[in-house]
C-alpha cells in the first residue's frame, strides 16, 4: 500500500534514553570544530578536515536545515547528552518523495565514540523516518574501509545491498562506496 510522506516537516527535538537531536546553534562551533577539523575524524568523509573560517560557514548554513519539503532537505541536528553536552551530528537527507527515501549519515566526536551515541541517534532517525516521515526507504552511502561506520549499519539492520567499485577519486585515490540500507517492514520487525 502506498501511503503519503507527511511533507512539510519541520524539526522538533527528538528525546531518546540517553541523547538528545536538537538543532545545531552557534555555541557548538567549538565542538564542531573540533570534530570537523580532525583528520581522524574526516579520514572517511568526503571533506578534508575544516578550517575555522569554513566550520562558522557551515554551522550557519546547516542551523538553519530545519525543514524537509523537497529532494535535497537536509536535517543536520546536534547529538546531546541529556545534560546538553555536544556529542556529535547526524545527517538525513531526503532523497525521493514519490519513492519515499532518504539518506542518513552520523559523525561523533572522538570522545564520544564507543559508547553507543550514533546507533541510539540513528534508532530516533530511523523511528522518525519510518513513523512521522511515513518513508519506505533509508540508506547510507560510506567508504567499506570505515569500519566503525560498517559496523553501525550492521547493528541497526541496514544491509550492505551494493559496493560500487572505484565510484570516486577521492583524497587522492580510488575509493569504493558501499551503499547500505533497510526498508520500513524490516524496520518495524526490529523494533
Ligand atoms: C561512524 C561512527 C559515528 C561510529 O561511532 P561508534 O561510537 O563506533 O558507534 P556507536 O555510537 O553506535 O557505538 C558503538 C560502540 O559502542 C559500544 N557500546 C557501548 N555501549 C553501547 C550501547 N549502550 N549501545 C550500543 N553500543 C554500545 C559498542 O560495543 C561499540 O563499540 P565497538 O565498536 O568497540 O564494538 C564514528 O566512528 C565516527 O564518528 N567516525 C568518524 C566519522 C565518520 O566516518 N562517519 C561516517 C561516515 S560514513
Amino acid at each position: 500500500m502506498m501511503d503519503a510522506v507527511t511533507l512539510p516537516w519541520d524539526f522538533h527535538p527528538i528525546d531518546g534514553e540517553r541523547v538528545r537531536l536538537t538543532a545545531l546553534r552557534p555555541d557548538d562551533l567549538e565542538p564542531l570544530y573540533e570534530m570537523q577539523s580532525d583528520p581522524e575524524v574526516c579520514r572517511y568523509l568526503l571533506y578534508e578536515p575544516r578550517s575555522h573560517e569554513k566550520v562558522v560557514e557551515v554551522l550557519a548554513r546547516d542551523a538553519g536545515a530545519l525543514r524537509l519539503e523537497k529532494p535535497g532537505d537536509y536535517l543536520q541536528p546536534a547529538i546531546r547528552g541529556h545534560d546538553g553536552r555536544f556529542l556529535g551530528t547526524m545527517y538525513l537527507e531526503l532523497h525521493s518523495v514519490e519513492d519515499r527515501t532518504a539518506e542518513i549519515g552520523w559523525i561523533l566526536l572522538p570522545g564520544s565514540q564507543g559508547q553507543g551515541y550514533a546507533s541510539e541517534a540513528a534508532a530516533l532517525l530511523l523511528d522518525l523516518c519510518f513513523g512521522e516521515l511515513g518513508l519506505h526507504r533509508v540508506y547510507a552511502e560510506l567508504d567499506p574501509r570505515n569500519a566503525a561506520s560498517v559496523a553501525l549499519c550492521t547493528r541497526l539492520g541496514m544491509r550492505e545491498e551494493g559496493r560500487f567499485r572505484e565510484q570516486m577519486w577521492l583524497k587522492g585515490e580510488w575509493t569504493d562506496t558501499g551503499h547500505h540500507a533497510i526498508l520500513e517492514r524490516e524496520w518495524a520487525a526490529r523494533r
